[in-house]
């Protein structure tokens, strides 16, 4: 009946994922995509809520909506509004109470229900909701309208058995569940024959896969299983130090299309704290498993998040974190500031360090993460990579800009009498004559 839709997605790439989905579900309902909340007669948030800014950019867009005339032309009388994702499991009705205007809450085990929730909304008015704590299915087969044609998401498992004492994730995503082997490696397969280039292995710790399948396969035979199926380049994201084993270092050696990088979550550089985050490994076992890395693969790109903040953290223990950080020599350190998490063990922790201070660590660390990473980049000037095209840059059109083998982003001009459509998803080798913190610059070889 011609209804439009938008989905706005905060969070994690399991979120984006899962969007994707919502994209495809809608769209089989006949429903269109459309580029603004404005156009649309369904808006759809896919909430993240692992820091507090998120809650409070989800609880400012939504309740703004209210305002927003629906477009001329709608089939509704009332824009209809569904909150999904971490926000959707954890909050549930409560987000009625919060937001009167809301049609519909699903959880994060309950992607398949939208579209049954969305049409008795149609149908009989009235708000529903669905938040199952755990599915017992893997969201296996549900219609999914990708970003961009040459790259893939592949869900290999979902969930966290980790409890690190700050986050909330385990307690909206549910206790890890691996999907099976054989699903995996055949949506690897379709991939790759739809024209696939780049699929990245997902999970929030993909590292401990197959544990709840009876220890066997393991997430090293998913990678050798997935490369297999010849795809470009392969990616994995995330991984837990205390579970990345000397069987996945190797695979950096020996498996090509397992790309040069590596995100390698440390939290903080201070033995102490990662006893009181319950992360399970000390710094040494952490710094050990980049030599090993680096012997497996020189050269390989490590990324890394890290909180400032933890309550009780000292200054020694931010400088031991400063310390890793200028050690390490990462090509990209996402910083957060800890946030308070109701609910999660280190809410319960006295928090008494000052604001400013915390602020102050926090910018001492993004200068010493941009220098490193404009370190490592230098290390491309004059060298010729491979990069696969995603598209222009934002800023200039004639520009393309696509990503290195080590997951760095490379802009080269569009060479003449190229369009870029026939460069995006392909692979080009690009000499590199310019490297700035977070990008390079070269020209396209024989352009
Ligand atoms: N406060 C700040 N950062 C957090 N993260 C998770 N929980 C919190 C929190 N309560 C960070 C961790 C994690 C990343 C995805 O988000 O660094 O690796
Ligand atoms: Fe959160 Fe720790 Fe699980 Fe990562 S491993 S999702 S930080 S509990």
């Amino acid at each position: 009946m011609g209804l439009t839709f938008f989905v706005q997605t905060y969070g994690c790439q399991m979120n984006k994922h899962d969007s994707e989905r919502v994209v495809g579900m809608l769209e089989n309902l006949g429903a269109v995509s459309v580029e603004s909340m404005e156009e649309a007669d369904i808006v759809v948030f896919m909430t993240c809520c692992v820091r507090e800014a998120a809650d409070i950019r989800l609880l400012g867009q939504a309740s703004s909506i209210k305002n927003m005339r629906l477009r001329s032309g709608s089939p509704l009388d009332k824009r209809m509004i569904a909150i999904g994702g971490c926000i959707g499991q954890r909050d549930g009705e409560k987000l009625f109470d919060e937001l009167p205007h809301l049609d519909v809450v699903f959880g994060t085990n309950n992607l398949s229900s939208l579209p049954g929730l969305l049409e008795d909304v149609l149908e009989n008015g009235r708000h529903r909701i669905e938040t199952v704590e755990e599915s017992t299915l893997f969201p296996n087969d549900l219609p999914t309208v990708r970003e961009h044609a040459w790259a893939a998401w592949l869900p290999i498992a979902i969930g966290c058995n980790n409890f690190c004492t700050y986050c909330i994730v385990p307690y909206v995503r549910g206790r890890e569940k691996s999907r099976s082997f054989d699903d995996i490696v055949a949506e690897a397969r379709r991939y790759v024959e739809s024209g696939v280039k780049e699929i990245t292995l997902l999970g929030q710790n993909v590292n401990s896969y197959g544990r709840d399948l009876y220890g066997k396969p393991r997430f090293g035979d998913v990678i050798e299983a997935v490369a297999q199926t010849g795809v470009e380049r392969l990616r994995f994201a995330t991984s837990h130090p205390k579970d990345l084993t000397d069987e996945v270092i190797a695979k950096f050696a020996t498996v090509d299309c397992l790309m040069p990088a590596l995100h390698l979550p440390a939290q903080s550089g201070s033995n102490r704290i990662l006893k009181e985050m319950h992360r399970v490994y000390t710094i040494e076992h952490y710094r050990a498993l980049i030599d090993k890395l680096r012997d497996a693969r020189p050269g390989i790109s490590l990324s890394t998040d890290i909180i400032v903040g933890f309550p009780g953290e000292t200054e020694d223990d931010f400088e031991q974190t400063y310390k890793l950080i200028e050690e390490v020599g990462y090509s990209q350190v996402f910083t957060f500031i800890y946030s308070k998490r109701e609910g999660t063990p280190a809410a319960k922790l006295v928090d008494d360090t000052p604001r400013v201070v915390i602020q102050e660590r926090f910018d001492r660390l993004r200068t010493v993460v941009e220098r490193g990473a404009y370190e490592y980049n230098q290390l491309s000037l004059g060298k010729t990579v491979p990069v696969l095209f995603e598209g222009s840059s934002k800023k200039q059109s004639g520009i393309a800009t696509g990503r290195s083998p080590e997951n760095i982003t490379v802009h080269a001009p569009l060479p003449e009498g190229m369009r870029i459509d026939d460069l995006i998803g392909t692979t080009r080798n690009v000499t590199v004559d310019r490297a700035r913190t977070w990008y390079l610059s070269g020209t396209i070889a024989g352009a």
